[in-house]
C-alpha cells in the first residue's frame, strides 16, 4: 500500500492518496464500515475515468506576447512569445511593452509585442480541424508608442478577424476576441498589419484545437425553416454565449476554456424569469453530448418562467443582442429540464426573431429523462437587416403546465463571403502576395521545416528539457516553421531576432512592481515625525501612522519594531510578497523604506479600515446583506487570485476579518502578508510548517498535522463568512462554553438547518432565504474538516456571487436589465479575478497608469494587530 507521504505529480496518485486519508478516516473515527469503503472506492474508481475523459487539445498554444515569464491566467500557463523563437518571424522590428502599471486589467495584458511593419506568427498544426483562435488586446501604456492610436488589422489564412480597429472608436479598456476556424493545413499563420504608418500590436494568443464534433456542417436555416449545410468552410467568431440562469462560468471551469457569461444584461425588459439551479452533479450527459459541448455548471442553471408578479402568465422570455446586420449568425440554444417533476409536463416554444424555431418542444420526449442536456444548431437569416437578435421562450398553449427554459446560449458570427468578420476587404487583398496557394507551400514548408527541425533538435534539447512536462504539452513539437510569406530569413537571422527581443524584454515585471524606495526624510515628512495624533493604531509588528505624500497623496504607515525578530522575517516577506501582486482586492504597497535599519512599510490608504469594524464593537452603521456578500466576493477574489493568479499559489495564512480592510467605497482588499508563504510546488501536496496564524481562525487539519495548503485559507475564509453573517467575535472566551469558538457553533446551526436563529438581529427581515441558504451551505463546506473536503476559493466565490445573484433576483421584482449593472455577475467578461471599475474606466491613454485608489482616501487606517494585537 502506499504511504501517505508518497508524492508524485499525479492525478492518480493523488487520488489514492485522497482515498488512502479516507480510508485512514474511518479508521481513526472507529468505524468499520466496509459498505464505506466501497462506495468510497466507487467514486475513487469514478473520478480516475472521469479523469481520462478529459478532452486534451492536440495544439495548445498559449503565448503571452512580449512577456519576460510566464504568466498564469484562469489556471492556464501562458508562455512567452519569445521561447517559441521561430514561432515569431518577423519582416520589421518588434518592440516589447511592458506595463508597470497596477491597473491592468489581467495579467495577460501586463505585456504587448508591438509591430512597426507587417508581422506574423506561424502555428504548426498537428490536428487538422476546428481550432479556438483568440486573441488579447489591451493598448498597455507606452512612452514610445501610443496604442490606443494604433490600428489593427489580423489575418488568420484566409479569413480576415479585424479590419482597421483602433481603440480609439471602441467603448472598453481591453478587448478579447475568440474565433473558431477550420484549418485545413498543417500550419496556420497570423497576420498583424499596421494600417499606413501605423503600429499594431497584440497581448497574447491562443490556438488551440477543439473536438471535431463541436460544430458540424449542418444546421438549420429559419424562414422558411430548412436544413443549412456548409458550415464547415466558415469560420465564427463568438459575439454572446451565456450561461442563462446562472453566474459567469470563466474559462478555468470550462475544459475548452471558454467563458460563459450571465444572461441577466440582455434580459428584455418585460420578461420576468425564475432562476431555477441543480447541483451540477445531477446532470446526466447522454451520447453525443459532453462537457466539451457545454459544461454541467451551464446545464444546472437556468431561467424559467416567473409567475409571482405578472398578470398575464402567457408571455415569452425574450433575450435582446446588438449584431452587425450584415452578418449571418450561428446560434446554439442549450437546454436541459430541471424544472419539471415528471417526463412529458413541460411544453413551449422557442423563437429566434420573430420565427419560430422549435415548436412545442418536449425536451423530455426527446432525452426520455430530466436533467438531460439537449442542444440544438440554427442559422439566422442572412442579412436579416436587423441591428438586433432576439431569441425568446415561452409557453405553448396546448401545455397543461405554463411554462418554458432556457439554460444556455451561443451566438456565433459567420465569417462572409469576403472571409472576414470585419469590413470590406479580403485576405487576398490584404496579403497580395499571400497563400492562394497555401496547402501545397505547407508541405514543402511542413518538409523543409521537418529538415530544420532534425538539424535543431540537438540545439533545441534543452528547451523541451526545461518545459513543464504537463500532459497537454507532451508529444508536441516545439519547433515552427518559418513564415510562409513576408521576407524569408535564415535560421540564423531567426535567432538574432529571438534573441533580440528576448533583451528587449528582459525587464522583468516584478523589478518594476517593487514600489518606490522611500528615504527615512521622506517618510518622516509624510507623517509629520511620526506624530502621536497620526497614530492609527499599534500592534505586534509596530505601529501604524496615517501619512501623506509630498504629491498628496494619503497612505498607511507601518513602521516595524527592529527589535522583533519575527518582525524583520514578517518585513521581508511582505515587500517579497506585495511586489509581486497587483489585485483591486489586494492591498497595494505603495514602497517601502530600509534605510537605517528601520522597517517602514508605505500602503495605500483604505479608509473604511478593517471589515471587522463594521460587523460589532464600533457604532459605525450595520452593513447591508448586499454590502456583506460584495464584502465577501471582493475578499474571496483576493484569495483566489493568491491561490491561482501568480505564477506559484500564496498561503496567506492569516484570513481574518481585521486583516479584510475596506476602502472609501466599501471594496474590500486582503491586507497582511507577513505571514503569508508561497504554496506547495506541482510535486508536493502542502508545505510543512510551524504553525502560525490566529486562533479562532486555525484551520484544525493544519494545526494537527502542520502541513499547509490553500484550504486552510479556506477553513480561516469559512470564519470569516460566519462571522459576517453574524457579527460576533470568531472566539468569545465570555460566552457559554458551547458558543465560544463561532466555527463549532455556528456549524451546529447550520446543520439543524437553522442559521437563521443565529444571525445578526440587524439583517433579519432583509436577506433572501435562498440567498442565506446558499451562504450557510457555503460557510459550511469552507469549515469542513479536513481539507480535501474544502471547496476551493474559486468555488467558493462561485458560490458567494450565486448567493448575491439570488438576493438581487429576489430584491427586484420584475427584472430590468439596467437594474443588474451593479451585480459583480454580470458585464464581466472574463473572470473571477477582476478589476470590477476596470471596465467603467476609459481609455484615457497613460494618465490611468497610477493606482488611483490611493490618491482619494481620506480618514483613519487600522490594520489587523491593531484592534487585537494579540491575536496571534
Ligand atoms: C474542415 O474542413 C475540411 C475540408 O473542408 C472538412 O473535411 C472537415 O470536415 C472540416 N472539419 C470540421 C470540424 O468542420
Ligand atoms: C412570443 O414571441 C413570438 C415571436 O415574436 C410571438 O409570435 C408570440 O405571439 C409570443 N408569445 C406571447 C405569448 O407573447
Ligand atoms: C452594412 O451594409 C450596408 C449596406 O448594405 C452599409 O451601408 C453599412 O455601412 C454596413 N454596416 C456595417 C456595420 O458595416
Ligand atoms: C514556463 O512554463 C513552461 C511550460 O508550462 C515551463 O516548462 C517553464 O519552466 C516555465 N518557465 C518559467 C520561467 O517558469
Amino acid at each position: 500500500m502506499l504511504t501517505p507521504d508518497t508524492q508524485k505529480d499525479s492525478n492518480t496518485l493523488n487520488l489514492v492518496k485522497l482515498f488512502c486519508n479516507c480510508v485512514l478516516r474511518f479508521e481513526v473515527k472507529g468505524i468499520i464500515a466496509y459498505k464505506l469503503v466501497f462506495s468510497v472506492l466507487v467514486v475513487f474508481l469514478f473520478l480516475v475515468n472521469a479523469s481520462f475523459a478529459l478532452y486534451i487539445p492536440l495544439d495548445n498554444y498559449l503565448i503571452s506576447c512580449g512577456s519576460s515569464q510566464n504568466i498564469t491566467f484562469q489556471g492556464h500557463t501562458y508562455i512567452p512569445d519569445s521561447q517559441y523563437s521561430s514561432l515569431v518571424s518577423q519582416t520589421g522590428d518588434s518592440i516589447v511593452a511592458i506595463s508597470n502599471s497596477s491597473v491592468v486589467p489581467f495579467p495577460i495584458y501586463q505585456s504587448a509585442r508591438i509591430f512597426t511593419q507587417k508581422a506574423s506568427y506561424t502555428f504548426e498544426i498537428e490536428q487538422e480541424g476546428r481550432h479556438w483562435v483568440r486573441l488579447y488586446f489591451y493598448p498597455v501604456p507606452n512612452s514610445d508608442h501610443d496604442l490606443n492610436s494604433s490600428v489593427i488589422t489580423v489575418v488568420a489564412d484566409e479569413f480576415v478577424l479585424l479590419s482597421n480597429f483602433t481603440f480609439r472608436n471602441y467603448n472598453g479598456l481591453y478587448m478579447f476576441k475568440e474565433y473558431a476556424i477550420n484549418v485545413t493545413s498543417v500550419t496556420l499563420t497570423l497576420t498583424f498589419i499596421p494600417s499606413n504608418g501605423s503600429i499594431t500590436f497584440v497581448n497574447a494568443i491562443e490556438v488551440v484545437s477543439m473536438p471535431d464534433e463541436l460544430f458540424i456542417d449542418q444546421a438549420l436555416a429559419l424562414n422558411p425553416p430548412a436544413p443549412f449545410s456548409g458550415l464547415s468552410e466558415l469560420a465564427f467568431e463568438t459575439v454572446y454565449r451565456l450561461n442563462v440562469g446562472g453566474p459567469l462560468v470563466n474559462a478555468q471551469n470550462d475544459t475548452l476554456g471558454r467563458t460563459w457569461e450571465s444572461d441577466m444584461k440582455y434580459l428584455h425588459m418585460n420578461s420576468s424569469v425564475t432562476i431555477v439551479s441543480v447541483s451540477p452533479s445531477t446532470i446526466k450527459y447522454p451520447a453525443g453530448v459532453t462537457p466539451e459541448t457545454a459544461p454541467n455548471w451551464v446545464y444546472a442553471t437556468a431561467d424559467a418562467m416567473g409567475d409571482a408578479n405578472v398578470a398575464d402568465s402567457n408571455f415569452n422570455i425574450t433575450w435582446v443582442f446588438p449584431v452587425d446586420p450584415n452578418f449571418s449568425y450561428f446560434i446554439r440554444v442549450h437546454f436541459c429540464d430541471i424544472i419539471s417533476k415528471s417526463l412529458n409536463s413541460l411544453l413551449f416554444n422557442l423563437f429566434i426573431n420573430t420565427d419560430i424555431a422549435l415548436g412545442n418542444l418536449d425536451l423530455s420526449s426527446l432525452t426520455n429523462d430530466l436533467a438531460v442536456p439537449y442542444y440544438k444548431d440554427f442559422v439566422s437569416n442572412v442579412s436579416a437587416g436587423s441591428e438586433t437578435l432576439t431569441v425568446s421562450v415561452g409557453p405553448d398553449t396546448m401545455a397543461d403546465i405554463t411554462n418554458a427554459t432556457l439554460s444556455g446560449l451561443e451566438i456565433m458570427k459567420i465569417s462572409n463571403a469576403l472571409k472576414s468578420f470585419d469590413g470590406f476587404s479580403s485576405a487576398v487583398s490584404l496579403l497580395p502576395n499571400s497563400p492562394s496557394n497555401k496547402k501545397k507551400m505547407g508541405l514543402v514548408a511542413g518538409f523543409i521545416g521537418a529538415i530544420a527541425a532534425i538539424a535543431l533538435v540537438g540545439l533545441c534539447y534543452c528547451c523541451f528539457v526545461g518545459r513543464n512536462s504537463k500532459s497537454t504539452q507532451q508529444g508536441r513539437p516545439l519547433l515552427s516553421l518559418p513564415s510562409l510569406y513576408g521576407n524569408f530569413q535564415t535560421m540564423s537571422m531567426m535567432s538574432t531576432t529571438s534573441h533580440k527581443s528576448a533583451t528587449a524584454s528582459c525587464i522583468s515585471l516584478s523589478s518594476i512592481n517593487l514600489g518606490r524606495i522611500f528615504t527615512f526624510q521622506e517618510i518622516q515628512d509624510a507623517c509629520n515625525k511620526f506624530d502621536e495624533r497620526l497614530l492609527l493604531g499599534v500592534g505586534g509588528f509596530g505601529r501604524v501612522y496615517k501619512g501623506t505624500l509630498d504629491n498628496g497623496t494619503n497612505v498607511a504607515v507601518k513602521r516595524g519594531n527592529a527589535s522583533s525578530e519575527q518582525g524583520i522575517a514578517e518585513f521581508r516577506t511582505e515587500i517579497d510578497m506585495l511586489s509581486k501582486l497587483r489585485h483591486r482586492h489586494l492591498v497595494s504597497l505603495i514602497g517601502y523604506c530600509d534605510e537605517r535599519s528601520e522597517m517602514i512599510l508605505v500602503y495605500e490608504c483604505m479608509s473604511n479600515g478593517p471589515l471587522r469594524s463594521h460587523l460589532y464593537g464600533t457604532d459605525l452603521p450595520p452593513l447591508s446583506w448586499k454590502q456583506r456578500l460584495e464584502i465577501c466576493i471582493g475578499s474571496a477574489r483576493g484569495l483566489h487570485y493568491l491561490h491561482t493568479g501568480a505564477s506559484q499559489s500564496i498561503i496567506h495564512r492569516d484570513v481574518k476579518t481585521t486583516n479584510i480592510l475596506l476602502d472609501d467605497n466599501f471594496v474590500a482588499k486582503v491586507a497582511d502578508f507577513g505571514l503569508s508563504k508561497t504554496g506547495p510546488s506541482l510535486d508536493q501536496t502542502h508545505v510543512s510548517t510551524a504553525v502560525k496564524g490566529s486562533f479562532g481562525y486555525l484551520d484544525p487539519e493544519y494545526f494537527r498535522r502542520q502541513q499547509l495548503t490553500e484550504k486552510s485559507d479556506v477553513y480561516s475564509f469559512g470564519v470569516v463568512l460566519m462571522e459576517v453573517l453574524c457579527s460576533r467575535p470568531a472566539l468569545n472566551p465570555a460566552l457559554p462554553r458551547d458558543q465560544v469558538n463561532i466555527a463549532e457553533w455556528a456549524m451546529n446551526w447550520q446543520k439543524k438547518g437553522m442559521l437563521d436563529k443565529i444571525i445578526d438581529q440587524k439583517l433579519i427581515g432583509n436577506v433572501n432565504s435562498a440567498s442565506l441558504k446558499k451562504f450557510g451551505e457555503t460557510a459550511e463546506k469552507c469549515l469542513a474538516e479536513y481539507g480535501v473536503d474544502r471547496p476551493s476559493m474559486g468555488d467558493v466565490l462561485w458560490n458567494l456571487e450565486y448567493a448575491l445573484q439570488l438576493q438581487e433576483t429576489a430584491s427586484s421584482a420584475l427584472m430590468e436589465p439596467e437594474d443588474s449593472s451593479t451585480n459583480h455577475i454580470i458585464g464581466i467578461q472574463l473572470t473571477p479575478q477582476n478589476f470590477d471599475n476596470g471596465l467603467h474606466m476609459t481609455d484615457e491613454g497613460t494618465s490611468a497608469t497610477n493606482d488611483d485608489d490611493a490618491g482619494h482616501a481620506s480618514t483613519s487606517v487600522v490594520f489587523s494587530e491593531l484592534v487585537n494585537p494579540h491575536a496571534r
